[in-house]
């Protein structure tokens, strides 16, 4: 084995792993088809002519190291991470290959920040974690609306979600984050992660036209409260979901994604309002585009290609918008991901609690 171009994808049969696979073959590397199930593995590889599929599971370091021979990085879109993301981690370090994951779940993603950092900046690896629809490419938008600030006041991340049908991976997460907090609801203020039980808010979001201002529930914190204060100066970063698709998510028997276009696609659409303040100083970054799940794969990917070509800024443990360019990295999706130029005037809806300031001038 070695080819320089194959990329183990540790999950490649899951929802999102199949979307990675894909994206890897597109872009000219070879994926290595690694999961714990060798009968779902052979039917992938027997869908995938070609492609070596290798059997290991987290709890068998040596199986991991057999697994991962030959590859130049891994993928990990096995979830929960909570179980997964350290001992891939650990193997990756073996290894001596950068490592990213899709990882949405905020304790899993707080813990490779943690428990790693040290170890992978002294090895001069890089470990990506959450580089995918949440945790990546909202703090690739934040970063981007920054531009030259490296610290603001404020940072809110609101997420305009069509629908959301979860895939049993989702859903398993979400059970093992509720366990890891007791019950309790998480938010990141004051420049540190808060537990607390408070009933969270419903407001208005002004999203641009043609969406136009939907319903949200505050305080619906993702991993972007993990990635974003990684690397800038904000104490207060908070995110928002309409409320369409947190009750899609909170539905019992919620269905999966199902295809409707060739490459997979669900039909879901989304949209994504960054705004950053600072002062009384607002910037703002609008992204739009289809399946949060499929979107992962490009933003993987081109994570992988970029760490593999040089284009990075720091080694270690690091988040999407710490180690790449972000504004370009955006620009370089621009086949799955439009960003629209915000409008010019200030949303029409006042944004109320839990903002703490009415909007100001944009910066
Ligand atoms: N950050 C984001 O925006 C984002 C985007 C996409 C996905 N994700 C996350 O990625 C994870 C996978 O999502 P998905 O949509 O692909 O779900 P999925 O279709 O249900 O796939 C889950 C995958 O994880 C594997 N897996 C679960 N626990 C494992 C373990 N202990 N050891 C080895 N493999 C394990 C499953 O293998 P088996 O079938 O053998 O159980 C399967 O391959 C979820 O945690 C999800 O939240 C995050």
């Amino acid at each position: 084995m070695g080819s320089g171009r194959n990329v183990a994808v540790f999950g490649a049969y899951g929802h999102t792993g199949r979307f990675v696979v894909a994206e890897l073959c597109e872009r000219g590397y070879v994926p290595l088809l690694l999961g714990r199930d060798q009968d779902k593995l052979l039917a992938l590889a027997h869908a995938q002519p070609g492609l070596e599929a290798r059997q290991a599971s987290v709890d068998d370091p040596a199986a991991l190291d057999r697994a991962l021979n030959g590859a130049v990085a891994v993928i990990n879109c096995a979830g929960p991470f909570a179980a997964t993301a350290a001992p891939l981690v650990e193997a990756a370090l073996r290894a001596g290959i950068p490592y990213v994951d899709v990882a949405a779940e905020i304790e899993a993603n707080a813990d490779t920040f943690a428990h790693f950092a040290e170890r992978a900046r002294a090895a001069g690896t890089v470990v990506v974690p959450a580089m995918a629809f949440y945790g990546g490419l909202g703090d690739l938008l934040v970063t981007t609306a920054m531009g030259d600030w490296t610290a603001a006041d404020e940072a809110h991340i609101a997420y305009g979600l069509s629908s959301w049908h979860p895939t049993a991976g989702t859903l398993a997460a979400g059970v093992v984050s509720g366990q890891r907090r007791g019950g309790r609801r998480v938010r990141f203020t004051g420049g540190r992660l808060e537990y607390h039980d408070d009933a969270l808010p419903t407001l208005e979001w002004p999203f641009p036209a043609p969406l136009g201002p939907q319903s949200v529930i505050g305080e619906f914190t993702m991993a972007d409260v993990v990635t974003v204060p990684s690397h800038l100066a904000i104490p207060e970063v908070r995110t928002y979901m309409t409320a369409k698709a947190a009750a899609d998510l909170s539905a019992p028997g919620a269905s999966a994604p199902t295809a409707v276009d060739e490459r997979g696609r669900s039909a879901q659409t989304f949209v994504i309002d960054v705004l950053v303040r600072s002062g009384g100083t607002e910037r703002r970054v609008v992204a739009a585009g289809q399946d949060i799940y499929a979107i992962s794969a490009p933003l993987a990917v081109e994570a992988v290609d970029r760490i593999l070509t040089g284009r990075t800024r720091t080694t270690g443990v690091a988040s999407a918008g710490a180690i790449f360019d972000a504004p370009d990295f955006l620009r370089a999706l621009s086949a799955h991901l439009s960003l629209t130029d915000p409008p010019t005037a200030p949303p029409t809806a006042p944004l109320t609690a839990p903002l703490t300031a009415p909007l100001g001038t944009r910066g």
